[in-house]
Order: structure tokens, then C-alpha cells, then sequence
């Protein structure tokens, strides 16, 4: 350890007050909010979809973000001791390992999807994405070519830097610069989307709602997809949680990241949805959506070159910033456990995660033998990780805050009123929810 990194681990590294909230914002947006969000918004019924959405995330996110961040500030340890260290009894800690296995195997293949951001973003700008019109022809080359190792290491090496340089130096720096750029790219897309002939009925798709499309099976995909877009149940918040400042108001912190969330999803759709309906795509395609239909619309529409640049760049430091916060878990995890220094506990997690990745890469058209089950080894890993996992983990720290953390009111700081709220969503709402999610998800009920 270098004598910096041992005063750093006596003091405890800290994000700043700003410096926190925008890399809370920068891990939940991500590849969800631009990539999965707009699919499943399509798939599901548009806006009566996107209203559960919105329930779904204040009523059960917003609570689960609150317990998250409270439980790491209060233990200041991983996302598997910080129960522990909090006041848990010694079986929290190994429940949450969950909150460390997940992360990492969800980082092994979006750190795929982000490379695929990063190589289109290329594409778009000099030009040969739009050389010859067969945009799924392109796409399925890129996965099933050696390309896509190359770029899955690519993006894994940007997110190394960052997370080596350590939370303020790093992490914190990193969303400071990029979080605004992003704000401005979405700003810019936007203009260009609702501006294009025909966007109104895009925007009418995901702003008017239609509730006779509602279903049972929309709500709980609906508060799945709350739940990974916070980036909730993967341990991500109690490790960014325990290097926030004692003084920091976790309440009004906790609006803050669920408004940026939301506005972000928001301005998502209004530029997805705009732009496929104007150049006559169909939203409910599935997840090629932005990889296929949108190279589509971006060539038949004036500087698309620039605004599709633009845009993957756009998914890119979305990509990014959320996958900083994936790597960090299983670090804070490793300099904990064993004592590591930072530098080795990032570039050995990160090995580790690149190697997991390989052959969800592969099983994307290169090697057929690793589709089974109906399931290419990336779906497999997506499936378990997310629709297994993640909903596990969030309920695990659900039970804890709710019923059995006795410092849970001094951990959270609310005034009585609102702690009152918060316990009643975590004992009463948001379990039996999740638990729906989690037997929806994992196929034991069915609609
Ligand atoms: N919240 C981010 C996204 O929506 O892409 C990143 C993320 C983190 C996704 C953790 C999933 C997850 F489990």
C-alpha cells in the first residue's frame, strides 16, 4: 500500500456532498434508462407503462435507495460487512455476498454492451455506419466477430482508470465532467427529436397513457426495471453510501438521485420514441432497438451522422459512469476482505469480471455451442444476475431496515413523520413486491 493510500484507508476515503449525488445519478443512468427502458416501454404498452414506472420507483425504489445508503454510511464497509458493521447479526454478511456475486457478473457483460456503444459512436461519426443500408447485417457482424472482445476490453480499461484513481480522484472527477456533458448531449437530442416530422405521435406514445393496455405482468416488469435503474439490490448504493460525509441529509439526497433517474428516463423516451415513430420503426422491437432501428432513422435524417455520433456517445457515458459504480462494489469487497491495496483490488476484479465476460461475448454468434436452454450465455448471465439476484438482494435489504436494524432511525435521519412512511413501505410494500417480482422474474407465476 503507498503511504497516500494508507492515510486514506485510517481517514476512510469520502466523496464530496455534489460530488456523491452526481455519481448516485451517474450509476443510475445507464444502459437501462437509454438501452433497456425504451424497449420495454415499447414491448409493454408505452405510457400507461411509464406511469407504473414512476409510482414503482417512488413508492418502492425510493425507499430501498433511502435503507441502501443508510446501511453503508452507518457500517462504512462493503456491501457485505456493512450490515454487519451497521448492527446486522454475523449471517447478514454472508446474505450479502449476493449484493457482491451480482454486480460482478452484471459487470462482465454490460461492460460488452458498453464497448458496443463506444465502436457505433466511431461508426457514426466517421461516416460508415450508414456506407451500405443493412444496419442488422452490421450489428450481427460486430457480435459475432472478434471486434466485440476488443471492445468489451476497451471499455473495461476505461472503467479501471477511473476506478483505480480512487472515489474522490476518480470516481467523483469522472462524473463531475461527465454528468453536465451528458445533460447537454440529452438537451441537444432531444430538440432534434421532437422537432422531426411526425415525433408527435412518439410523444403521444409515451405520454398518453392508455390503461387498457395495463397488466399485471407490465407492473412488475415495471418495478424491476425501477429497481435496476436505481441500480438497487446490487449492493452499488451501500458502497457508495459508506464514503458519504456524516452531515450529508441522506433523505433529501435520496430525492435528488430518484428526480435525476427520472427526468433521465423521461428525456430518454422523448427522444427514442420520437425518432422511431417519425421514420415509422416499431419501439417494440427488443433490445437491437438502438443498435438497429435507430442507425436506421439516423441515416435517413439530415447531419445524422452527427446527431447518431452524438447519441452513442451519449449511451457511452451513460455506459460508463454506471459501470464505475459496478466495479467498485467487488473492490471495496476485495482491499476489505484481504487487505488489498487499491490498485490490486481493481485490476484483479476487473481481470476476473473481463474473463466471466468472454463467453457471453462469444456466445453472441462466434461460438453456437453456448446458446442452451433457449438462452445465449449472455441472456443467461443477464437473467440470473437481474432477474434473480437483484430482486433477492433488494429484499434482503428490505428485511433488514425494516424489521430487524434497530438504528435504523438514527441510521436514516428523517424527521418522525416521514420515518414512520419509510418503515411502513419497507415492512409492508415493498417485500411483498419484490418477492413478486422475484417469483414473476425468476418464472414460478405467470400472467
Ligand atoms: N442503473 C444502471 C442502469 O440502469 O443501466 C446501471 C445498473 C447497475 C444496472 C446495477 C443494473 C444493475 F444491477
Amino acid at each position: 500500500m503507498s503511504l497516500q493510500e494508507q492515510k486514506l484507508s485510517v481517514k476512510g476515503e469520502r466523496f464530496s456532498s455534489s460530488g456523491f449525488i452526481l455519481a448516485a445519478i451517474g450509476s443510475s443512468v445507464g444502459l437501462g434508462n437509454m438501452w433497456k427502458f425504451p424497449y420495454i416501454t415499447g414491448q409493454y404498452g408505452g405510457a400507461a407503462f411509464f406511469l407504473i414506472f414512476i409510482v414503482c420507483l417512488i413508492a418502492v425504489g425510493l425507499p430501498v435507495l433511502l435503507a441502501e445508503l443508510a446501511i453503508g454510511r452507518s457500517g462504512r464497509g462493503s456491501a457485505a460487512s456493512s450490515f454487519v458493521k451497521a448492527g446486522g447479526g454475523k449471517i447478514w454478511e454472508r446474505l450479502g455476498l449476493i449484493q457482491i456475486i451480482a454486480p460482478s457478473m452484471i459487470l462482465s457483460f454490460y461492460v460488452i454492451v458498453a464497448g458496443w456503444t463506444l465502436h457505433y459512436a466511431i461508426l457514426a461519426f466517421s461516416g460508415r455506419l450508414f456506407v451500405n443500408e443493412d444496419f442488422a447485417g452490421q450489428f450481427g457482424s460486430l457480435v459475432s466477430g472478434p471486434m466485440v472482445i476488443v471492445w468489451q476490453a476497451v471499455a473495461m480499461l476505461i472503467t479501471v482508470w477511473v476506478v483505480i484513481r480512487g472515489i474522490s480522484g476518480g470516481i467523483e472527477k469522472f462524473n463531475k465532467v461527465l454528468i453536465p456533458g451528458l445533460v447537454v448531449l440529452l438537451i441537444v437530442l432531444m430538440v432534434r427529436a421532437v422537432t422531426l416530422p411526425g415525433a408527435g405521435a412518439g410523444v403521444s406514445f409515451f405520454l398518453n397513457p392508455d390503461f387498457s393496455k395495463l397488466t399485471t405482468e407490465s407492473a412488475l416488469v415495471a418495478l424491476g426495471h425501477a429497481f435496476f435503474s436505481l441500480s438497487l439490490g446490487m449492493g452499488i448504493l451501500i458502497t457508495y453510501g459508506s464514503y458519504v460525509d456524516k452531515r450529508q441529509s441522506l433523505g433529501t439526497a435520496t430525492l435528488a438521485i430518484g428526480a435525476g433517474d427520472l427526468i433521465y428516463a423521461l428525456i430518454a423516451g422523448l427522444i427514442i420514441f420520437p425518432t422511431t415513430f417519425s421514420f415509422g420503426i416499431d419501439p417494440a422491437q427488443g433490445p437491437s432497438l438502438v443498435f438497429i432501428a435507430l442507425p436506421a432513422a439516423f441515416s435517413a435524417m439530415p447531419l445524422g451522422g452527427l446527431f447518431g455520433g452524438l447519441f452513442f456517445i451519449l449511451l457511452a457515458i451513460a455506459a460508463l459512469t454506471s459501470a464505475v459504480s459496478i466495479l467498485e462494489v467487488p473492490v471495496a469487497y476485495a482491499k476489505e476482505r484481504w487487505n488489498w491495496s487499491r490498485s490490486r483490488s481493481v485490476w484483479t476484479m476487473a481481470l476476473l469480471c473481463f474473463i466471466l465476460g468472454i463467453p457471453s461475448a462469444l456466445s453472441l454468434g462466434m461460438v453456437p455451442a453456448l446458446t442452451f436452454g433457449g438462452k445465449a450465455f449472455f441472456d443467461w448471465m443477464d437473467f440470473i444476475a437481474s432477474n434473480i439476484l437483484l430482486p433477492l438482494g433488494g429484499l434482503l435489504t428490505t428485511l433488514f431496515a425494516g424489521y430487524f436494524w434497530k438504528k435504523a432511525a438514527d441510521a436514516a435521519g428523517l424527521t418522525a413523520a416521514w420515518f414512520r412512511v419509510w418503515l411502513f413501505m419497507l415492512r409492508y410494500v415493498a417485500p411483498v413486491l419484490m418477492l413478486l417480482v422475484l417469483l414473476y422474474s425468476a418464472g414460478f407465476i405467470k400472467f
